[in-house]
């Protein structure tokens, strides 16, 4: 099940064997304790490459912590619990990963997870300029498209913003394309490269089929089809729970994915790319998704969008007006909050 990151856990493995530039590397997990947090920090947990695990949530940590502390692996698990002990969670990390806040309900959008989640990214990403604002911050919480222009904001009025370092985490969507690109063209989703640009929700999620690696093909009705099943995958999670929350599992995989990609980046490790939605100035939004070079200080270079065809287009077009209103939401919160 969680393939891809063991053979990356392994291939990393193997490598530090050979290399003298093993950092130790401090990762903490802010909102540990909820149906991706655990997970997620059971992934991390495992893998060899992080040394040290933090976790932070307003609830139930300790108990997290003292389960995973009991895996075999050399890494150090603590637990912090509450917001007096935020700062002190995440003192050290170069790494936090913050999937804290409300999941979506059926007949809900991530927009209306805005008024809970906005003030958490805001407190998380304050806490961060604080105890660690060299950190690579990767941002689960929704909607995406608005928390990271909050945490970045917030992190500019505390004067230590680098926008290198701030990630909206959208890992999961260009899972769940190799997945089912890969179901359609008969093809192992671990050996399929679809990249996914534009935004975490709905329209703004542009799938590039025709980037795809291997080279795909399809007729158009089934790239659309294909195309908006990607766009509504979180959906089709959301509906099937009926009511027990959305994405979780898939989710830490994902973020796992995210997170271990930035920490074999910080390692030296040459040539880790990931889809991510960042600070960009390749379109007209000023946030937007697209295959990142990761290294040791965050985005070594965007690699930009490529070549559109007219469909792909299209979806541009459609997202960059949604993906506009959706961070002027997040920067107004936090003008005024
Ligand atoms: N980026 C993506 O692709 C993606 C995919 C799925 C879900 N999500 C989002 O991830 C978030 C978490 O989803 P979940 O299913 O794990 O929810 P959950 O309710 O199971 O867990 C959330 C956790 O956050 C904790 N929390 C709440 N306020 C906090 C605070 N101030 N500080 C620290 N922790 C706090 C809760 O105690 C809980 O343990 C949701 O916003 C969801 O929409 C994002």
């Amino acid at each position: 099940m969680f393939s891809r990151v063991s053979k990356v856990i392994v291939q990393q493995s193997a490598k530090n064997f050979s290399t003298s530039s093993q950092n130790n590397v401090k990762v903490a997990v802010c909102g540990a304790s909820g149906g991706i947090g655990q997970p997620l920090s059971l992934l991390l947990k495992q893998s060899p490459l992080v040394t040290e695990l933090s976790l932070y949530d307003i609830v139930h940590t300790p108990g997290v912590a003292a389960d995973l502390s009991h895996i075999e692996t050399k890494s150090k698990v603590t637990g912090y619990n509450g917001p007096e002990n935020l700062e002190k969670a995440l003192q050290g990390c170069q790494v936090v990963i913050i999937p804290a806040g409300v999941p979506r309900k059926p007949g809900m959008t991530r927009d209306d997870l805005f008024n809970t989640n906005a003030s958490i990214v805001r407190d998380l990403a304050a806490a961060c300029a604080k105890a660690c604002p060299k950190a690579i911050i990767g941002i689960i919480s929704n909607p995406v498209n608005s928390t990271v222009p909050i945490a970045s904001e917030t992190l500019a009025k505390a004067g230590v913003l680098d926008p290198k370092r701030v990630f909206g985490v959208s890992t999961l969507d260009i899972v769940r394309a190799n997945t089912f690109i890969g179901e359609a063209a008969g093809h192992d989703p671990q050996n399929v490269n679809v990249p996914v640009i534009g935004g975490h929700s709905g329209v703004t999620i542009i799938p590039l089929l025709s980037q795809c690696k291997p080279a795909v093909s399809f007729p158009q009705d089934k790239v659309k089809a294909l195309t908006e099943r990607i766009q509504e995958a979180g959906t089709e999670v959301v509906k099937a729970k009926a009511g027990a929350g959305s994405a979780t599992l898939s989710m830490a995989y994902a973020g796992a994915r995210f997170a271990l990609a930035a920490v074999r980046a910080l390692n030296g490790e040459q040539n880790v790319v990931e889809c991510a939605y960042v600070r960009s100035d390749l379109t007209e939004s000023t946030y937007f998704a697209t295959p990142i070079l990761l290294g040791k200080n965050g985005i070594e270079k965007n690699l930009g969008i490529g070549k559109l065809n007219d469909y792909e287009k299209e979806l541009l077009a459609k997202a960059i007006p949604e993906l506009k209103k959706n961070i002027q939401k997040g920067e107004d919160f936090v003008k005024k909050n």
